[in-house]
């Protein structure tokens, strides 16, 4: 009930939306371009979106995950895109069209409008539009780009020098069935095999077509470690197929940690790593069921001189110091998939917290990865990433 609601809400915005556009892109063209097949394809523009729309619908309905969903689904993705795209770009036209008007009026020693005056705000109208659409095509591009792999050091003043220079290999929402398939896994896993992990782990949402999920662990499970390999549940696991999920996970050589902890030992020292679930839907509540998982996985087991958790919501962090938790591995956010210089563009708008990247608080540290996969199809500067987490201490 709860997504057919947010489905309904989600579904009436973009419809709204489309319809304002269509209202600006004809206002902006009567005002200033004057071109009929404009006029036109702004007709016509919310009928494509409710098209699109129709055929998510109907394809969702008729098999999930079949390639007409995936179709649909970047299609309706598509016009979203396009449609905050011209909705900016138009208002910005506005805004410089009234600028325009209004500058005479307030400087009267302005001469009016000159054929010339005319033809420079007919092109300097059009460059809002351009470019607003060079980026969105330019976002689009960027979510079939190529998987960096980052290796990124974190200092610890009490790592035990048997875990100097450890490196963890951190896979997280390769969210397999979207636009990441098992092919592309193998690919990327024949890069990875270049270099060398002690500990490989998953944190979450990686296969949304369950059918590729076993052949995924698989493949995973082909790159040579020192330690076993972990998997900690993220929200899309239970969005698909749960029970089926669970049992690929039992079968697979790759252990799910479900609000537990093991004690991996390493050189004769010893590394406690936690590994916790998901809390689904939750909105505000989140950092509560993540205290009473935490608490769970904890309660029985001893604190080591150097304690790891796989959690798929960054937000743990927040929790960590009280846990003992040295260093958070996450992902779920996908880095907000727009960013600059390494971080996202979302990071204080106060909606989410640790987007992307390294952050502290207290002793403890956490690495939110930009995953490896997305199920919306943008990014902008912020690609996807495997990255390789390096112990040091110090
Ligand atoms: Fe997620």
């Amino acid at each position: 009930m709860q997504r057919l609601l947010f489905f309904l809400a989600v579904t009436t915005i973009f419809i709204v939306l489309t319809f304002v556009v269509r209202f600006l892109m004809r206002q902006a063209n009567k005002k200033i371009w004057q071109k009929r097949w404009l006029d036109k394809a702004a007709f016509h523009y919310p009928y494509l979106f409710l098209l699109s729309l129709v055929l998510m619908i109907l394809s969702a309905s008729l098999a999930r995950q079949s390639l007409m969903m995936k179709v649909s689904i970047t299609l309706g993705f598509i016009f979203l895109l396009l449609s905050i795209t011209l909705l900016l770009s138009f208002l910005a036209v506005f805004a410089f069209y009234f600028g325009f008007k209004l500058w005479p009026k307030i400087n009267k020693n302005t001469r009016p409008f000159s054929s010339e005056r005319r033809r420079a705000l007919k092109v300097t109208a059009s460059v809002a539009p351009i470019l607003l659409l060079g980026t969105s095509v330019r976002g689009f591009a960027g979510a079939f780009s190529k998987v960096q792999i980052p290796v990124i050091s974190f200092h610890f003043k009490n790592l035990p020098t048997a875990f100097e220079n450890f490196r963890i290999l951190h896979l997280s929402d390769l969210h397999l069935g979207y636009y990441f398939n098992l092919k592309e896994l193998e690919n990327l896993i024949g890069e990875l095999m270049r270099q060398n992990y002690d500990l490989v782990l998953i944190t979450g949402d990686c296969a949304d077509n369950v059918n590729q999920l076993a052949d995924a662990l698989h493949l995973i499970d082909q790159i040579p470690t020192r330690l076993p390999k972990f998997f900690s549940l993220g929200n899309h696991e239970y969005f698909r197929d749960f029970p089926r999920t669970l049992r690929i996970l039992e079968k697979s050589n790759i252990q799910l940690l479900r609000n537990e902890a093991v004690t991996l030992v390493h050189n004769s020292s010893k590394m406690r790593l936690i590994g916790i679930d998901d809390p689904v839907y939750m909105g505000r509540e989140i950092t509560s069921f993540l205290a009473k998982f935490l608490r769970k996985a904890t309660n029985g087991n001893e604190v080591e001189s150097f304690n790891l958790l796989m959690s798929h919501r960054p937000q743990a962090l927040d929790l960590a110091p009280n846990f003992g938790v040295d260093l958070v591995l996450a992902g779920h956010t996908h880095g907000g998939q727009v960013g600059f210089n390494g971080r996202s563009v979302f990071e204080n708008w106060g909606l989410h917290k640790y987007l992307w990247g390294k952050y502290q608080k207290g002793n403890s540290q956490l690495y939110t990865s930009a995953g490896v996969g997305h199920w919306f199809p943008f990014r902008l500067g912020c690609p996807p990433e495997a990255p390789v987490i390096k112990l040091k201490q110090g």
